[in-house]
């Protein structure tokens, strides 16, 4: 065994080797989430720590055989999407449920892949006492949902650790607010989830192996209810956790709460959600119909060489070499999904790159921060697979783009990306350019809805059978749509 001494920030502790593990695996034991995005399989190099005496160093594929010191990377600042919008539904708080205390709380969580948004709610006003947010500390097994699954498949106890990690981290959660409020874990008397299909496996520790695999057979897509002792939460044990309802393996309680919760007086409408996969809806009158594409991490920054979500350093918008964005007022280390969306259409729009996608050379926004030729690659699968799936829609609805009236925009990316240049590259469509809104986080909203007004429950059941899930894997038409909309158009 040897030691490690590490530092976080201005934080020192030291830990022991355990046997034959990665240094990465090591932290994860211990606690400490390193950013992984391939989940430990030596294939992203995002899992830069610092060895001192040697240099950086991927934590996945350092074996510490003697003592060590390493720095880890400084606390993250991410920018994480909380709002409320005039585009979503604020329902008076209206509740029948018998209140175990009276100053019950209930809390509305939006569980997504990359970060967690808590609601906390004064069950009995209906007001909103806090909002905490933070980054999905599963990223330290993967970025996105399918290196998460393939987590849990090689290893033995991978669900529970994944479990385990969410709920340590939403319980910390709970311990600041109820000290804060100076309450008890038993005045926390609800819990409503909204997340995708793979999160809400997780947390609720069934085995999401299946949804990786044809034919994508969820355990479960109806709404699910524990009581608070059947949980690890801290909370009432005659409480209840509730998850909301899914679609799909692709389409989650995330989209389902962010249509229940949108208020489109509209006719129709596309509603999107850009992650690591593009999650849609497409309503027509009284029908919905929905698809999921797998857009890959692209977005996300995970699958590109200097990519990184939108945190601290990040460079997050980008007019031109010489004025760009970068978060958080520091040095730029890498580059986020709305940026990277506004480097592509700048190269595109003065020539630096073809409509094919072929660049000359790299291209440096800033020393270490580039745009590589495979980098533009993943960002036409990843464009074209969500313009595709668009399209699907669409002709499955028997509508053309002049039918729709609005797009909206759910989720992070959704909210922060610069529309024109999204349209510019070809990821949303240009004949929606007046028509495209951002609503805000409609998942985290609908579950704070559901928390707070019982009526809220009805507009959810309507969603779930309304919908019809179209499912593009082995879709000819999808393949078709794919292979024509990888080019950039001028
Ligand atoms: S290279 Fe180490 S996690 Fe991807």
């Amino acid at each position: 065994m040897n030691k490690i001494l590490l530092r976080e920030g201005s934080r020192i502790c030291v830990i022991q080797t355990q046997g034959q593990q990665s240094l990465l695996d090591t932290l994860r034991k211990e606690g400490f989430f390193v950013y992984a995005p391939c989940g430990g399989k030596g294939r992203c190099g995002k899992c830069l720590v610092e060895i001192r005496g040697e240099g950086k160093v991927l934590a996945c594929n350092y074996y510490p055989d003697k003592d060590i010191e390493v720095i880890l990377p400084a606390k993250e600042e991410a920018q994480i999407l909380t709002t409320q919008t005039t585009f979503l539904e604020d329902l008076p708080p209206v509740h029948s449920r018998q209140l175990f205390h009276p100053d019950a709380y209930g809390v509305a969580i939006d569980l997504g892949t990359t970060t967690v948004v808590c609601y906390f709610v004064h069950l009995a006003s209906g007001r909103i006492l806090k909002i905490s947010s933070w980054m999905n500390p599963q990223k330290a097994y993967g970025a996105d949902v399918i290196s998460r699954i393939s987590f849990c498949q090689e290893n033995p106890d991978g669900l529970k650790m994944l479990q385990t990690v969410l709920t340590e981290s939403i319980n910390k959660e709970f311990e600041s607010f109820l000290s804060e409020m100076k309450a008890d874990r038993q005045q926390i008397q609800e819990i409503v989830v909204a997340g995708n299909t793979t999160m809400l496996h997780i947390l609720l520790g069934y085995d999401p192996e299946t949804l990786a695999l044809a034919p994508f057979t969820p355990a479960f897509t109806a709404q699910q209810v524990l009581g608070g002792a059947q949980t690890s939460f801290l909370m009432h044990s005659r409480g209840h956790l509730i998850t909301l309802p899914c679609l799909s393996a692709y389409v989650g309680a995330d989209i389902v709460a962010g249509l229940a919760v949108l208020r489109a007086p509209q006719q129709n409408y596309l509603f999107l959600d850009i992650g690591t996969n593009g999650e849609m809806a497409l309503v027509k009158g009284k029908e919905i119909f929905t698809c999921a594409t797998a857009a890959g991490p692209a977005f996300e920054g995970a699958s590109l060489s200097c990519g990184m979500p939108a945190l601290k350093g990040a460079i997050s918008s980008f007019e031109s070499p010489r004025n760009f964005i970068v978060l958080g007022e520091v040095e730029p280390s890498g580059i986020c999904g709305s940026g990277v969306i506004d480097v592509v259409a700048w190269l595109l729009r003065n020539n630096f790159m073809d409509e094919s996608g072929l660049i000359q050379q790299d291209f440096e926004i800033y020393p270490g921060v580039r745009i590589t030729q495979a980098d533009i690659r993943e960002i036409q699968l990843a464009k074209s697979a969500i313009y595709s799936g668009i399209k699907i829609l669409l002709k499955r609805a028997g509508l053309n783009f002049q039918d729709l009236d609005a797009l909206f925009l759910a989720g992070g990316l959704g909210n922060y990306i610069h529309i024109p240049s999204a349209i510019e590259i070809g990821l949303l469509p240009a004949e929606l350019r007046d028509k495209i809104f951002p609503v805000g986080n409609s998942a985290g909203i609908g579950a704070l809805q559901f928390l707070r007004s019982e009526m809220f429950a009805n507009k959810v059941n309507w969603v779930v059978q309304h919908s019809q899930y179209i499912e593009l894997s082995n879709d000819e038409d999808f393949v078709l749509e794919f292979a024509m909309n990888m080019d950039f158009l001028k």
